[in-house]
């Protein structure tokens, strides 16, 4: 038996997992690390928990499907995207990783936004903190004498390949969330190093999902078990990686995850741009297609918060079955679900959550409905900006993460969202899409098409039902409400402190 190895680097662990030539999973492993909050607002985490933390999980799933190094025919990488990596000129790290959640750039956004107009027709995108171009922007700032010794900037993952391969590459779906891609043509912009003052050759190449962009080093096969000249392909950002994993590659099938956060996710043939960047415009990991991209920021972490400070005692179950009997707008309340401050479609880290129409006439069960459908109202909001971008019919809706598990749930997303919804066979994110990638890159398949109708199966449909239209007048109140509250968010966060 041969297989593939897929590997994703994400913030708080690394996880390898084996891939058979029929798609199956037959072995996964995992090592877990933390995020540094060295000041307010900051994220930072050392590089050498990842390669530490990929040798460890790779030697696992060896082990665990006691696999010989000869019988992995190559791996694929996927990661956490935007986090900024420093290397001197002998590839050592200049300082901890500042990671894609870390918030201090904001000074630096607003700057390349004025001082490069054509940024969102460029590069997809307007200037947020997440991504990689202002981190840089900040090095150069705040540590002159570290940024005067950058040779190499790199992504997480990419840090892991230059471990296990030796060379320095990237792949076009992280390429373009670092801000600095030519969304339309793949590839680095090049008239952005020169605006910003930085050296070109700092970047990496960039290459398509399923290219091998070097071997695994007899250095690296020491270390993690692999033979040595094994290849290893360019992979994917993790949620490009995870849309390959649920099979979302193709215009109309958009693939929906709501864990903590939520994203929606829909491929599409050439690059579609929101006018005011309120959507993520990146590459997809496979060639000839793009994705646009809504993140809300608290999605099953809203059920959960709701859970835990209101009805700690009940299980999820038994807290969302009476929901069920509770007609759509829940008798006119509304919840949203900005916990956390929010990134689509409203980026404002001073947005808060909130009930809006309570009565004496609610109960538990409408405070639980409405926190379903709150949420569901928020993705809701991303999917109109990709319609109103240009993004056409939406045919099917790929769905993962925790929230799937409520049938009542996934009703409410079909009816809102209006349109089918299902779940697939594959549940292991975006490590399975890194795999699927290297099962092309070696030619097991001709392309990532043949890969996911061969591995990917549907498993569960949810279609819209008789009750799609009774959320209409519910959804136009709740989009007037974050307009209304914003300015009363911020002044109340003032008292928070
Ligand atoms: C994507 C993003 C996150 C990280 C998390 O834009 O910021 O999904 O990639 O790993």
């Amino acid at each position: 038996m041969r297989y593939v190895l897929g590997l994703d680097v994400s913030t708080t662990a690394t996880k390898a997992l084996l891939v058979n030539e029929r798609g199956a999973v037959v072995a996964t492993a995992a090592a877990t690390y933390t995020y540094s909050t060295p000041a307010p607002l900051w994220s930072e985490q050392d590089p050498a928990l990842w390669w530490q933390a990929a040798i460890s999980s790779i030697r696992a799933v060896l082990a665990s499907a006691k696999a010989a190094p000869e019988q992995v025919a190559a791996v694929g990488l996927s990661g956490q995207m935007h986090g900024l990596v420093l290397l001197d000129a002998a590839d050592n790290v200049l300082r901890p990783a500042i990671l894609w959640n870390d918030q201090r750039t904001q000074a630096q956004c607003e700057r390349l936004i004025a001082q490069v107009p054509e940024l969102i027709q460029l590069t997809g995108n307007t200037a947020l903190t997440g991504f990689t171009a202002p981190k840089l922007l900040w090095v150069k700032q705040h540590e002159p004498a570290l940024y005067a010794r950058i040779a190499h900037i790199l992504l997480p993952k990419d840090y892991v390949r230059l471990q296990l391969t030796g060379t320095y590459a990237i792949d076009k779906a992280d390429g373009a969330g670092t801000l600095l891609f030519d969304l339309a043509r793949r590839d680095w912009a090049s008239a952005l190093p020169e605006l910003l003052g930085f050296d070109p050759a700092w970047l990496p190449p960039s290459f398509e999902g399923p290219a091998i962009t070097g071997q695994i080093s007899a250095a690296a096969a020491a270390a993690t078990g692999l033979a040595a000249g094994t290849p290893v392909v360019a992979g994917g950002g993790d949620q490009a990686a995870n849309a390959v994993g649920t099979g979302a590659i193709d215009p109309g099938v958009l693939a929906l995850s709501l864990g903590t956060s939520g994203v929606i996710f829909a491929s599409t043939a050439a690059p579609i741009i929101e006018p005011a960047g309120r959507l993520h415009a990146f590459c997809h990991a496979l060639p000839e297609r793009w994705h646009l991209m809504g993140v809300i920021l608290s999605a099953a972490g809203s059920l959960r918060w709701y859970r835990d400070t209101l009805a700690p005692s009940q299980d999820f179950a038994s807290l969302l079955e009476p929901a069920a009997a509770v007609a759509p707008g829940a008798e006119g309340l509304l919840f949203l679900p900005y916990l956390t401050g929010e990134r689509t479609p409203h980026p404002d880290p001073l947005a808060r959550g909130a009930f809006v129409g309570l009565t004496v006439r609610h109960q538990q069960a409408h405070l639980t409905r409405a926190v379903l459908e709150g949420v569901a109202f928020g993705l809701r909001d991303s999917l109109e900006l990709m319609r109103a971008a240009g993004l056409r019919a939406v045919t099917q809706i790929r769905a993962s993460g925790g929230g799937m598990r409520s049938a009542l749930w996934r009703q409410i997303l079909a009816d809102v969202l209006d349109a089918e919804l299902v779940q697939v066979n594959t549940s292991e994110g975006a490590a399975y899409g890194a795999a699927l990638l290297a099962a092309v890159g070696c030619g097991w398949f001709p392309d990532v098409a043949s890969a996911v109708s061969a591995c990917v199966q549907v498993t569960e449909r949810t279609q819209p039902s008789a009750q799609r239209d009774s959320y209409t007048a519910a959804y136009a109140i709740y989009r007037e409400l974050y307009p209304a509250l914003r300015d009363s968010f911020a002044r109340l966060a003032t008292l928070a402190h």
